[in-house]
């Protein structure tokens, strides 16, 4: 059954040598140099002399994890979690969040300059809160006969539950729920059946999700509705893939507290509500929006730029893979009485030139594709023609392999700025703006 797991037996008789940490990558990991290879260590810092346990081996490059520090770093900050030795939840604590930020505002300006050859504008950070900056959590549960019950995150490098009462990176009121969360479902009647948990912090309440292999036992219903109904929360089951509602009413988020943008508890919403904003204002600000402008929005969700972008545009088309986020982007642009603006369904991976939006003109285009990237899309953006692009990627790897493209279809980066969306984490948000030469 997909939704529930059984861990996976640990290796444990890794392979151990000592290396001197030179480096340290975007991700967080330290960086050594050993007879020509290059090896990428978790939890080491530069200057470090550590004992590294082999956790994966190829020809030109190796991975593993520091088991013991020979020599140690001044810049070292002590873990705040609690959990951080097992989880594989936050594992850049360990770093100063100043050199966070910067090795992985180095990585991006460097790899689209050398790229580009000539001078790119680095704009200003974009910067939030530490802790507690996620609205989206989802927790594993897992039973069996020897342990019971765990709740909790995935540990590092395993498939095994790391049971936790606490998480710094979620927001408070989410935080403040898992110690109740975890009483509630000590109680389960059927525990094995438990598939795992999600909560979202909407701005009009918290949405639960639980999966849960068969129907519901009439007892943990009860029980289950009661907890919403004390917490105020919106209750959400999930058995295979139908999603029930059980109680509250539907998640919404706000934009400047004007715009209202609903969705359905599993639909991808940024985690961070605070930089989410910020990152918007900074892409609208980019595409000098005027009131003469056809925006094209691709990989548009449920309407996130693409609401905004209208309140400044002519127009505005989103386009949206998933065909219920497109129905609720149509609905969330009549609810805030959107009226320049269009939404439709294509899978941007594949052919999509005979659609009816892809014969429009478009002057201005944001893009904010998933961590794949949006290779076979470029082709297309370049065609158009358009005098400025937007760029928001979530995977560097994939922004460059795209930026090439656009460079050598006549455009250049004008300016690129990090979006520190996930601290304490090796993931790198960054936006980036192409203007046609
Ligand atoms: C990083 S999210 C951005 C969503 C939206 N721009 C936002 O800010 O909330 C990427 C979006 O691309 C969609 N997507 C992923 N693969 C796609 C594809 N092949 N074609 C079209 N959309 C896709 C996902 O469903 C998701 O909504």
């Amino acid at each position: 059954m997909a939704l529930l797991y059984t861990p996976k037996k640990v290796e444990k008789n890794h392979r151990t040598f000592t290396a001197k940490v030179q480096g340290l990558d975007y991700q967080g990991l330290g960086v050594a140099k050993i007879e020509g290879k290059t090896w990428f260590i978790e939890n080491a810092l530069p200057d470090e002399k550590v004992l590294v346990a082999v956790l994966e081996e190829k020809r030109q490059y190796g991975k593993g994890v520091a088991k013991k520090w020979l020599e140690t770093s001044a810049q070292r900050v002590p873990p705040a979690c609690v959990y951080y030795e097992k989880c594989g939840g936050c594992q850049t604590q360990h770093i100063p969040l100043e050199m966070q930020r910067q090795i992985k505002e180095q990585a991006l300006f460097q790899r689209l300059s050398k790229l580009q050859g000539e001078p790119i504008a680095l704009m200003p950070r974009i910067v939030g809160e530490q802790w507690h900056y996620r609205r989206r959590l989802r927790l594993s549960l897992y039973w069996d006969k020897k342990h019971g019950l765990r709740i909790g995150f995935r540990q590092k490098n395993s498939q095994n539950i790391e049971p936790v009462q606490s998480c710094l990176v979620i927001e408070k009121p989410l935080d403040n729920l898992l110690p109740k969360i975890t009483a509630l479902l000590q109680q389960w009647s059927n525990p094995k059946n438990l598939g795992h948990l999600e909560l979202v912090r909407a701005d009009n309440g918290v949405a639960l999700l639980l999966r849960h292999q068969k129907n519901l036992a009439e007892k943990d219903r009860t029980l289950l509705i009661e907890f919403a109904q004390k917490e105020h929360l919106m209750l959400f089951v999930q058995d295979d893939e139908q999603i029930q509602q059980l109680y509250g009413e539907s998640p919404y988020y706000e934009l400047n507290n004007r715009q209202r943008l609903h969705f359905d508890v599993r639909d991808f919403i940024q985690i961070n509500p605070q930089l989410n904003q910020v990152m918007i204002d900074t892409a609208l600000n980019w595409l000098d929006l005027t009131d003469q402008d056809q925006v094209l929005d691709l990989f548009c969700g449920m309407g996130n730029f693409t609401l905004p972008i209208s309140a400044q545009a002519k127009q505005v088309v989103g386009v949206e893979g998933v065909a219920e986020m497109v129905h609720k982007a149509a609905q969330n642009a009549e609810r805030n009485g959107c009226k320049n603006v269009q939404f439709y369904q294509a899978d941007l991976a594949q052919s999509f030139s005979a659609q009816q939006w892809a014969s429009l003109q478009f002057n201005k285009i944001l893009l904010d594709p998933p961590r794949a990237g949006a290779a076979f899309a470029i082709p297309f953006l370049a065609e158009l023609k358009a005098e400025k692009i937007v760029y928001v990627s979530c995977n560097p790897a994939t922004l460059v392999r795209d930026a090439e493209m656009l460079l050598q279809a006549g455009y250049q980066v004008k300016q690129v700025a990090m979006i520190d969306m996930f601290p304490n984490t090796g993931h790198l948000e960054s936006i980036s703006l192409f203007e046609r030469k």
